[in-house]
């Protein structure tokens, strides 16, 4: 009888072990479901309190441009009319501070138009599909060898190369790389760019690359920030606009963009994209 009750008790207490393991388990899950709960709350809550700052500092870019266009309109017209009026009553030296102020209200006038195009890069509706990046490039060097016919440049690409991605901002970045590399290969005869990529980890690498002048690869994340430049305008000219829009276009589709250069031996610059889709192939 003691028998039967004892391994009663043992079954009892093997059961009840079980059930208190598995009741403990279930607890666990119920924590951590809850936590992770949390998490994406708190998660959701930052996304959508980003995106609401990063809305607002949009809009605040955008207005700030168009608003100091008034004042810097009255600034030119007003110093042609003095200088028209009043031109030959000022003097030589006169006349030529008018001037500089004409020429300091018209670079202005091209800061707020980039600073204009940068912002809105951010704001326009993205049109993602299947793009041909090699025929874009193709078509960005026709363009400025039009425009500089007598320049000597060996263009270079590999296949038909495509991303997922809006043609219309890719077309800028491309356009944007392909003049840096144009520009800064001023030097050289006959100058060298290339355009290729692969897809690696799911992922589309491109890359424009050159032999042009380079730069110190120490400030090569710094130039990605608007209005930085390494080249000074009396040499090269230009904003500085360039590479912080490409970095904009990038990043809007999810991408990275970097770039490797060695001075007076030229610079490439990387970016990745989703990659095409396959039911879309071919477009
Ligand atoms: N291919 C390149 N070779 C050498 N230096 C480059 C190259 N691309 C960019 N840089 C350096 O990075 C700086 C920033 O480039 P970015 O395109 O932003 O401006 P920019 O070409 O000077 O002016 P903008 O593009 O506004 O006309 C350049 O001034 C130059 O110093
Ligand atoms: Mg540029």
């Amino acid at each position: 009888m003691a028998q039967t009750r004892s391994s009663f008790f043992d079954d009892d207490l093997a059961l009840l072990s079980l059930l208190a393991n598995q009741t403990a388990v279930v607890l666990e899950n119920r924590r951590l479901f809850e936590e992770v709960h949390g998490l994406n709350r708190t998660l959701e809550r930052n996304v959508s309190e980003l995106r609401a700052l990063n809305d607002e500092l949009g809009a605040f870019a955008y207005s700030v441009s168009h608003d100091l266009r008034a004042p810097l309109r009255s600034i030119d017209g007003f110093s042609q009319i003095l200088l028209e009026d009043k031109g030959a009553v000022l003097g030589d030296d006169g006349r030529n501070h008018l001037d500089r102020v004409r020429a300091a209200a018209g670079r202005m006038g091209s800061l707020i138009d980039d600073m204009l195009l940068l912002s809105r890069l951010t704001r326009d509706e993205m049109t993602p599909r299947n793009v041909d990046l090699t025929g874009l490039a193709r078509s960005v060097v026709d363009d400025l060898r039009a425009r500089e016919p007598r320049r000597q440049v060996e263009f270079k690409s590999n296949g038909a190369l495509a991303a997922r991605c809006d043609e219309r901002l890719l077309r800028i970045a491309l356009t944007n790389l392909l003049a840096n590399s144009w520009k800064f290969t001023r030097q050289r005869e006959p100058a060298h760019i290339s355009f290729g990529g692969d897809t690696r980890d799911g992922e589309a690498v491109f890359f424009v690359k050159d032999d042009g002048v380079g730069f110190d690869i120490r400030y090569a994340d710094k130039l990605f920030g608007a209005f930085q430049r390494l080249h000074n305008d009396s040499e090269f000219e230009g904003t500085g606009i360039g590479l912080a829009t490409v970095q904009r276009i990038v990043h809007r589709h999810g991408g990275r963009v970097w770039a490797e250069s060695e001075v007076g031996k030229g610079s490439t610059f990387y970016f990745t994209l989703p990659p095409a889709e396959a039911s879309e192939a071919g477009t």
